[in-house]
């Protein structure tokens, strides 16, 4: 009944996703970056239910003055705590917190090996943890990595107290995709209290054009061994182009691609045809970011897509390109392709907590226009889906969004200050491990090498994607990530001996 409920809730949101949104965007899934691992190990909690606690967080950590407050929900798991054991922190991210985290995925694990008492913590703006009445402009000021890790140092300060843990009961974070930064940052800012950190596909550069996304995605795609399936997506592109120049052209883009509405009322509004573009390629990234991850649930795989784009069978490239289309709308779900700008945008601008942006849509776009960036644009060399979505379409994404104030300028300070007081790819962060597989795009911004100027220890998965080593370990993983799960095991043997 319970997972007839959850199927039923799954298929619901979907069903919400069908008008104005799509299951990837910016590089960010729906409903966030980290999916629900998949199955259940018998001899774990499995079958119960996992209770939400609530702790009473400060609203603004910087404002000694601002004295309110609000209710951020946490899980907590004490079947594996041994005396002395250490307390291990999953950091909730850029969606909802997913429940089944505090029962599965590699971390538990290793709790079970470690004797570790395990908390998770949603992360604040997401999920339930709602700390204004609503998510207009004004009030998601109070949503950034700072307040975020703020809200994390008081967390583990009062549940030192709560469970009466003691020096020998070391915090551990983990976190995968944007948590994976806020991992090796809370140790980074606050090491009085975090021990050390296992940082799993986090981003650590900020950076308004990340062409370098689109570069990853056209290598990863170029592993597939059918045929030239780079070469396939390429000429399929600029058949599309071509098509769009007549009447007749569009329709057939109209009806092949399923487009929600006639592109013809569209073609003299490039932000609409940017918006076309991009969809397009997020069709090819948010299979690639995933590829045969661990996650529930059935997924594309680079295998499926190239698949298709490499049957003749199937007809012209452009057609392939339709079919891939086809293939993500029906896996998510939506009857079709919904590419208006202005649509987007209306559901961006919603502030209410009963709206689809909710999910997170709206608050990951607020951080990256106020912290991070992280536009995967068409900007550089790959040329793999033209040309037709530069940093500016994003910029002007701010803008519309959140209003004129946020712009290419404030956009460019809000970098600059990322990178200046984290410290970007030269972090000072000790004890802490980063983890990233090379098909994941998400890499190009992390450390991924261990050499004299990078001390950080590493990891660097061959062949798997984003946050693939954070599901539950299985006989048919990848010999490479068999290897690095033993390291980070061995990693964290040595933190806990220290
Ligand atoms: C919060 O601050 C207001 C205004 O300074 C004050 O009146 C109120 O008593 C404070 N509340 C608490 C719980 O400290
Ligand atoms: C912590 O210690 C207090 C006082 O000794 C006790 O009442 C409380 O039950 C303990 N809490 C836990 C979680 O063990
Ligand atoms: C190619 O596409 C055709 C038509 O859709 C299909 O029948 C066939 O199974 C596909 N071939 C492969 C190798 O997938
Ligand atoms: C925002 O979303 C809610 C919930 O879906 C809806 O009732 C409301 O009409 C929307 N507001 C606007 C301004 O579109």
């Amino acid at each position: 009944m319970k997972t007839f409920l959850l199927r039923a809730i799954a298929f619901i949101a979907l069903l919400h996703l069908s008008d104005g949104w799509r299951l990837f965007k910016n590089g960010r899934r729906y409903g966030g970056n980290l999916g629900d691992p998949d199955k259940y190990r018998t001899e774990f909690l499995a079958n119960q239910d996992v209770e939400d606690f609530w702790f009473t967080q400060k609203l603004d950590h910087f404002d000694p003055t601002n004295n309110k407050t609000w209710q951020q929900r946490y899980n907590v798991n004490r079947q594996f705590f041994k005396h002395n054991g250490p307390v291990f922190l999953m950091i909730g991210g850029e969606g909802e917190m997913r429940p089944k985290w505090i029962q599965k995925g590699a971390w538990i694990v290793y709790a079970q090996k470690f004797g570790a008492l395990c908390f998770q913590l949603e992360h604040r703006f997401y999920g339930k943890s709602h700390p204004t009445n609503d998510m207009s402009t004004e009030n998601l000021r109070f949503l950034s990595s700072e307040q975020a890790l703020a809200d994390l140092a008081y967390f583990v300060t009062r549940m030192n107290e709560q469970y009466n843990l003691t020096v020998n009961n070391r915090w551990i974070a983990f976190g995968g995709s944007y948590p994976g930064s806020l991992a090796a940052w809370v140790r980074e800012k606050y090491g009085h209290l975090i021990h050390g950190s296992i940082s799993t596909s986090g981003p650590l550069l900020a950076k308004i054009d990340f062409f370098e996304y689109f570069e990853v995605v056209r290598d990863s795609l170029a592993t597939y061994k059918g045929c030239d399936c780079v070469e396939a997506v390429q000429s399929g592109t600029k058949q599309i182009d071509v098509l769009l120049r007549h009447m007749i052209g569009q329709r057939t883009i109209n009806e092949k691609f399923k487009l929600c509405d006639p592109v013809e009322k569209s073609i003299e509004n490039p932000l609409d045809i940017s918006n076309l573009f991009e969809g397009l390629a997020s069709n090819f990234a948010g299979v690639v970011q995933y590829n045969k991850d661990k996650r529930d649930g059935v997924a594309l795989s680079i295998d499926d897509v190239c698949g298709a784009m490499c049957n003749q069978t199937i007809g012209a490239p452009v057609t392939r390109l339709a079919e891939v289309n086809r293939m993500v709308l029906e896996s998510s779900n939506q009857k079709c392709f919904d590419y208006k700008y202005d649509k987007m945008i209306d559901d961006m601008k919603n502030i209410s907590w009963g709206s689809s942006g909710a999910e997170g849509g709206r608050q990951w776009m607020y951080q990256t226009c106020t912290e991070f960036g992280f536009y995967q644009t068409s900007d550089k060399p790959t040329l793999l889906f033209g040309d037709k979505f530069p940093a500016d379409f994003f910029v002007k994404q701010c803008s519309d969004i959140f209003g004129e104030n946020f712009n290419q300028n404030s956009l460019s300070n809000a970098i600059d200050r990322t990178n200046i007081i984290y410290g970007a790819l030269k972090p000072s962060t000790t004890n802490v491990l980063y983890v990233h597989g090379s098909i994941d795009p998400w890499h190009a911004l992390g450390l991924t090498k261990t050499d004299k100027n990078q001390p950080q220890p590493t990891i660097y998965i061959q062949g798997t994607a984003h946050c693939a080593n954070m599901y539950e370990p299985s006989d048919d993983d990848f010999p490479q990530l068999k290897i690095a799960r033993e390291e980070i095991v061995r990693f964290l043997e040595n933190l806990l001996k220290k």
